[in-house]
């Protein structure tokens, strides 16, 4: 595997590559590999002949008061983690390789990043969707693959790569749990143990939710009640918002009438974790029998 620290360098690598016909996967990451990131990493790996993984802490995306400071950096762990996935390159580029002197362009996708997480991070899908327009600058891939778990995020860059004719297929991952249904995050590693027993509520909401669809439940208070109730009843744990969206829009749905997506956000303490569920309407009854 090569570890790569350069633009120019990783640019040409990957154009390397592509005259050679092969395809390039990327998989953009913040470092701090985790299950979730290695089942993206091996979705990237088994589908291109060669993958790209990014390791940059984008401070653009992180507000004011956010855990920049604090984020988990551990880099010789995870280049042996890709090493060990077979990965060909780790692109660890210094932040004067994405944002050298001088640059000033921003990019925005409007009202997708106005609801959910957006409402309450002013700014940091900006920072989303510009750091990975410049990494698929320079990396240049066939595709490249999102978690599901950052929804929002998810349906932004896919509006993004469509919108701007990148040529670039946005592939999505699933979201890996612990166990107990905790959706894997770098964050999880913040909280103290009894957070993260009550932060299992979260999915425990989430999935109560997707029980109710399936017995026909399809009013959309009701659905994101099953969230509120589960996590309410756990004194650590904040609800920031839980809401009942389009995944592709992100526009509030009121009833369950197509592929809905539950997203929620929720403080354990200090430590804002997000989760979500896909929901699917369950087929009406004919006659009302
Ligand atoms: O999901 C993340 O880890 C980040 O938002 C991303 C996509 C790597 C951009 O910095």
């Amino acid at each position: 595997m090569r570890s790569v620290r350069t633009a120019d360098e990783m640019s040409r690598l990957s154009t390397q590559w592509r005259r050679a016909g092969e395809t390039v996967g990327f998989v953009p990451t913040m470092g701090n590999l985790h299950r979730g990131h290695m089942s993206l990493v091996q979705l990237a790996a088994g589908r291109a002949d060669r993958a790209v993984v990014s390791i940059f802490l984008n401070p653009t995306q992180f507000g004011e008061g956010e855990d920049l400071e604090d984020y988990p950096r551990t880099p010789e762990e995870d280049l042996q983690k890709l090493r060990e996935a077979g990965v060909d390159a780790a692109f660890l580029p210094d932040p004067r390789e994405i944002y050298p002197e001088g640059f000033s362009t921003w990019v925005e996708v409007e009202g997708l990043t106005e609801g959910l997480c957006g409402r309450f991070r002013p700014g940091h899908f900006r920072g989303v969707t510009t750091v990975c327009a410049v990494l698929f600058g320079i990396v240049r891939p066939h595709f490249a693959v999102f978690g599901r778990k950052d929804a929002q995020q998810l349906a932004v860059i896919r509006r993004m790569t469509v919108d701007l004719r990148m040529g670039i297929e946005v592939v999505a991952g699933p979201v890996v749990r612990e166990p107990d249904g905790l959706a894997i995050s770098s964050r999880n590693g913040y909280l103290s143990p009894e957070q993260r027993r009550q932060a299992a509520a979260i999915s425990r909401g989430l999935r109560r939710a997707a029980e109710m669809a399936a017995a026909g439940s399809r009013d959309a208070a009701a659905l994101e009640g099953a969230v509120r109730e589960a996590v309410a009843g756990q004194d650590q744990l904040r609800l920031q918002y839980v809401s009942l969206v389009d995944p592709e829009t992100t526009e509030p749905m009121s009833v369950l009438e197509r592929t809905g997506l539950l997203a929620a956000a929720v403080y354990a303490g200090e430590t804002r974790l997000i989760d979500n569920v896909m929901l699917e309407p369950a087929p009406k009854r004919k006659n009302g029998r």
